[in-house]
């Protein structure tokens, strides 16, 4: 109101003192005006940009609400090998996808591959964080409107878990915290922003050592390994809240995976350090590439036909569609727990050459010791998941899962570049 009745007043007097021949006063004052009105422009564009960039401010994003008929998942450890092979099968299914990672041991190369596949608004997006952060997390949930969690983010290495069950190190916390409490956390904001479905990456690992082959769901749980315990109290954790919970919930139990995108757009890229806790197929492929000097199977006294270990090798093409099925089939209120495996047991030696056959390579093969953590003898017994879902493994060729798997790494000598970068 001052400046106004100011400004009013002013043309007045300037208007007396040019009749006294002062013209360069009154340019002067048109000049302050004209420079007043442009001010007010600049500030009001100024604040016209401000208010279109905030994302609270500005048209909300197609993940921040419902859509009738879109079905919005977050998929935890996206940036990882099952769990973007995942989002790619998601991304086709026309689902809606936000990614969230900390990259600890994903790859931003995979996210790459998924937007260039995906590049319509609304199809993909990838948040960078870390899901010990309770603080971000709640962020995340109360920023999009999620109606399904997948969670498969989790440091996942046996003989690593045996070697460093708890530590900090300069990136992240390994097991317990990595997967038991960073599940109570998904958990949590799952709750308290009304999110109604879960599927949890779980693993035959809780199982531990049991007697009696084929595994059941019942089977026992006796984890024998820091993995296999952290995931089973992560397990414990999700059926106690379901308990009084309206919540859907499939625990997923997945035996040994391996095997990649058919079509060759993603691949299993772990970090180099974790070599030495890598699993099988890693370590074949390695041998055949000459990036290590041959394969070290560990321990030939175990109580099987040929003395090496027995394991259930699931593709991770079909551990996909049984996320997919499961994610169809989950009921408000009711937990489905579910192995899912092939149903037979194929040993470290069978193994071993399919990989010679698969990479075409004469593999060195050293027989070591036996290392601890490991059991003799794990395969699934999958009736459940066949009968209730209506799922069961389509690829049970090792050799042809394994030459799948050997052509993106043939091709991707170094993985998908550096971790932290989106070329491959
Ligand atoms: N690969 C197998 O054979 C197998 C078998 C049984 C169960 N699983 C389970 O499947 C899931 C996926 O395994 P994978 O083989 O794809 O492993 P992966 O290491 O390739 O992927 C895990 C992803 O989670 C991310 N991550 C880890 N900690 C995180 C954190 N605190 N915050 C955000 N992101 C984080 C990593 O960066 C990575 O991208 C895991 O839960 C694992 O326990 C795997």
């Amino acid at each position: 109101m001052l400046n106004f009745n100011r400004n009013r007043a002013q043309p007045r007097a300037g208007r007396a003192l040019s009749l006294g021949g002062m013209d360069y006063l009154d340019s002067k004052r048109k000049s302050n005006f004209v420079g007043k009105i442009i001010l007010a422009a600049v500030l009001t564009a100024l604040c016209i940009l401000i208010i279109k960039q905030s994302p609270s401010l500005s048209s909300p994003s197609p993940f921040s609400r419902h859509e009738p008929g879109v079905t919005h998942v977050l998929v935890t450890g996206g940036a990882g090998f099952i769990g973007s092979h995942a989002a790619l099968r998601l991304l086709k299914d026309s689902h809606r996808i936000t990614i969230v990672d900390n990259l600890s041991r994903g790859n931003l190369g995979a996210i790459k591959v998924l937007r260039e596949q995906f590049p319509e608004t609304g199809r993909l997006q990838f948040i960078y964080a870390d899901l010990g952060d309770a603080k971000a997390v709640n962020k995340i949930f109360a920023e999009n409107a999620f109606d399904a969690v997948m969670h498969f983010a989790a440091v996942a290495y046996v003989g690593e878990s045996t070697l460093d069950p708890l530590r900090m190190d300069w990136t992240f916390r390994k097991y317990y915290h990595n997967i038991t409490s960073n599940t109570l956390v998904v958990l949590e904001a799952m709750a308290a922003h009304d999110v109604k479905t879960l599927i949890y990456s779980s693993t035959c690992a809780t199982y531990g050592e049991p007697e009696k082959m084929p595994i059941t769901e019942e089977t026992p749980q006796a984890p024998i390994n820091p993995y296999g315990k952290a995931k089973k109290m992560a397990e414990d954790i999700i059926l106690d809240f379901s308990r009084n919970s309206d919540m859907a919930v499939m625990i997923l139990r997945y035996f040994n995976v391996i095997g990649s995108d058919p079509e060759g757009r993603l691949g299993e890229a772990p970090r180099t350090e974790l070599r030495e806790h890598g699993r099988i197929s890693g370590a074949c492929f390695d041998a055949a590439l000459g990036v290590i000097p041959g394969l070290k199977v560990k321990g030939t006294d175990y109580k099987t036909a040929d003395g090496t270990c027995i394991r259930d090798y699931i593709d991770v093409t079909d551990l996909v569609d049984a996320h997919v099925k499961a994610l169809g089939k989950a009921k408000p209120g009711k937990v489905g727990i579910y192995n899912v495996g092939t149903g037979k047991g194929r040993s470290v030696r069978e193994f071993v050459d399919a990989c010679k056959k698969a990479t075409g390579v004469e593999i060195k093969v050293e027989y070591l010791s036996r290392r601890p953590g490991d059991y003799a003898e794990v395969y699934s017994d999958p009736s459940k998941i066949r009968r209730e879902l209506n799922w069961t493994a389509q690829h049970t060729d090792l050799k042809e899962s394994l030459q799948t798997a050997w052509r993106w790494q043939n091709s991707h000598r170094n993985g998908y570049g550096s971790p932290l970068a989106m070329d491959s």
